[in-house]
């Protein structure tokens, strides 16, 4: 059977345990060649020693995302391990203390952003560089989830922003980056992983598998989707989000004749024309 991947290299951030662990072993399965990136090096060993166990070239490396430095040296591995990166996978995240958002401590909300967001900007900056060098076609793939689109997690201000702010991030780098390079947001419901409590666990009482997760997320960059969607309900949170926005402008601020010069989009074109 052909596989999507062969010859190509991926790095996965996060890869040690849950949807990163899912993501590195989908990758293998379609052939990549796969670098496993964590905080944690003994999980990432672990998991690179299963990949090369089942026929798969694949390192694993420590790698702390809130570094720049760590992610760059990361990308010096990649290339010297693979040739050429095809894929990256910024996945690495955290979800903080349970706290309402009035008493979150300042610390703990910006070791979230540091995570979850200038982690994942750290590998866009650091691979989409080398990537538009390189010439494409290659993949980006950030980590958001469902909290992205409108699920707020209440005690979880902080995640439920950091994801938000991926979703946002993602949306101007799909654009800025050439064509051939192409940026994805994973946005899973409920996962089995360290993260919910549900480790390992391929089918959860609540959930998805995380192997599960990360066929897909895999699936969703080679076929070039932006929003990489997994759980169904999903789609009736974002209708109620959107709904009420709509309902928002209709009271608030109609739409009128005329009413071009309100119109961002259409300013910044001309401003760029
Ligand atoms: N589990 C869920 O229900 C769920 C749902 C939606 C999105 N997500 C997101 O999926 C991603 C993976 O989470 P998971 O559920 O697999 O949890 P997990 O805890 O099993 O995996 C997260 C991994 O990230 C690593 N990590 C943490 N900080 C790091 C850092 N600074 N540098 C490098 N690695 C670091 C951890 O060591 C761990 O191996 C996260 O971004 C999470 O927010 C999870």
């Amino acid at each position: 059977m052909s596989r999507r991947l062969d010859g190509r290299g991926a790095v996965v951030t996060g890869g040690g345990s849950g949807i990163g662990r899912g993501i590195a072993r989908a990758l293998a399965s379609e052939g990549a060649a796969v670098v496993v990136a964590d905080i944690d090096v003994d999980g990432a060993e672990a998991v690179a020693a299963e990949l090369v166990d089942g026929g798969t070239r694949a390192v694993a490396t420590a790698c702390d995302v809130t570094d720049r430095g760590s992610v760059e040296t990361l990308a010096d591995l990649a290339w010297e391990t693979c040739g050429r990166v095809d894929l990256v996978f910024n996945n690495a995240g955290i979800v903080g203390e349970l706290s309402p958002c009035i008493e979150i401590d300042e610390a703990a909300a910006r070791a979230v952003l540091d995570v979850n967001l200038i982690g994942v900007w750290h590998g866009c900056a650091v691979f989409g560089r080398r990537f538009v060098e390189q010439g494409g076609p290659a993949n980006v793939v950030n980590t958001a989830s469902e909290n992205s689109l409108a699920a707020p997690v209440l005690g979880r201000a902080f995640y439920t922003a950091s994801k938000h702010a991926v979703l946002g991030l993602s949306d101007v780098l799909r654009q800025e980056l050439p064509d051939d390079v192409v940026v994805s947001v994973l946005c899973p419901g409920v996962v089995a992983s360290k993260m919910t409590g549900m480790d390992g666990e391929e089918s959860p009482p609540v959930g998805l598998g995380a192997d599960e997760v990360g066929r897909r997320a895999v699936a969703g960059a080679i076929d070039g989707e932006f929003y990489i969607v997994t759980h169904p309900p999903v789609a009736a949170y974002v209708e109620e989000r959107a709904e009420e926005i709509a309902a928002a402008f209709e009271r608030q601020a109609p739409r009128f004749d005329g009413d071009g010069s309100l119109d961002t989009r259409a300013l910044i074109a001309g401003m760029t024309e």
